[in-house]
């Protein structure tokens, strides 16, 4: 059974005595709960990795733009330990919202040109808001690695980019994006679609290896293939509306003549589910 923290002071002590102490190495897995295949991904890694694992567990308020999914985010801490105890955890760090927040907190980061882009269009706030979290997660805990996923391309980027601008000695590895059988990749808001737009929910990938198709016969203009994917992706029931298709490169600035190695970048809103995914142009076996 993993230890359960509640409180940063509990944590930090954990950590004084198994870090500090005894020279132990920490990896940190920094999720919103509801664990998937995706967040067990994350947390193999770390296992591998690290002699100590911590899942930090908390659906971070200052993250959700107004009107967003806050409330009716899923949560099971119960079933997430169980997840937990299962891949061999060490401990679970679920702080409550008066230990994280004490009172509100008037610091905001900004990664220039990689927080006021893509997502943040249309989730105002959102990045400031997990750049908080992320680093006080990162400062309470010190883990010498912090494991995040491709699946939220964007932030990973942010992630990266902060902790190199400001100095914070934990190594952040980045995990590739698990799937299900059919493509659609695992999220915790995957729970809120019905089964028929679940279906829908897989024109996501499929309209990945088109393009990456359309790619490797030669096109390489970004606005045909943006193009392509998205009337690909409206043609499905269910989809409301798509609020970005983007192909950028790596470091997230858009691209005219797409090469191999770049991103498409997507949200799509699936029914009353906003779903985000990405994908490396050149990676489908096609
Ligand atoms: P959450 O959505 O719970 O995701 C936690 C971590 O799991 C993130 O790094 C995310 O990229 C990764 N992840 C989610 N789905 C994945 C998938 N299908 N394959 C691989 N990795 C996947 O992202 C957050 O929480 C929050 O913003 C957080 C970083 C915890 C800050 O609050």
């Amino acid at each position: 059974m993993p230890a359960l923290f509640r409180k940063q002071r509990e944590i930090r002590n954990y950590i004084k005595l198994h870090k500090c102490e005894n020279g132990r190495t920490i990896g940190l897995v920094p999720t919103m709960g509801y664990l998937h295949e995706g967040h067990v991904r994350l947390i193999r890694e770390s296992k591998m990795q690290n002699d100590i694992t911590i899942v930090s567990i908390y659906v971070n308020p200052l993250q959700f733009a107004k009107g967003e999914d806050y409330e009716r985010y899923p949560r099971d801490l119960q079933r997430d330990i169980s997840v937990c105890e299962e891949e061999s955890v060490d401990v679970v760090f679920a702080p409550m919202d008066e230990d994280m927040y004490p009172d509100k907190p008037l610091t905001k980061i900004e990664v220039e040109g990689l927080t006021n882009i893509l997502e943040e269009k249309f989730r105002p706030g959102h990045f400031s808001g997990v750049c908080t979290v992320v680093l006080k997660l990162l400062n309470i805990i010190q883990p010498d690695r912090a494991y995040f996923g491709e699946k939220d391309y964007q932030q990973l980027k942010v992630v990266e980019k902060l902790v190199r601008d400001l100095s914070i000695n934990t190594e952040i590895i980045p995990v590739s994006t698990v799937r299900d059988a059919n493509g659609l990749a695992y999220s915790s808001r995957n729970s809120y679609l019905s089964a028929e737009e679940r279906e829908s929910a897989l024109s996501l990938y499929r309209s990945f290896i088109l393009a990456d198709k359309l790619f490797k016969n030669g096109n390489k203009d970004s606005k045909l293939l943006k193009e392509a994917i998205t009337d690909f992706i409206l043609k499905h029931p269910h989809v409301r509306k798509i609020d970005y298709v983007e192909i950028t490169d790596e470091n997230l600035k858009p691209v005219q003549e797409v090469k191999e190695g770049d991103r498409i970048l997507l949200a799509v809103w699936v029914g009353s589910t906003r779903l985000i995914d990405n994908w490396r142009i050149g990676y489908a076996e096609v």
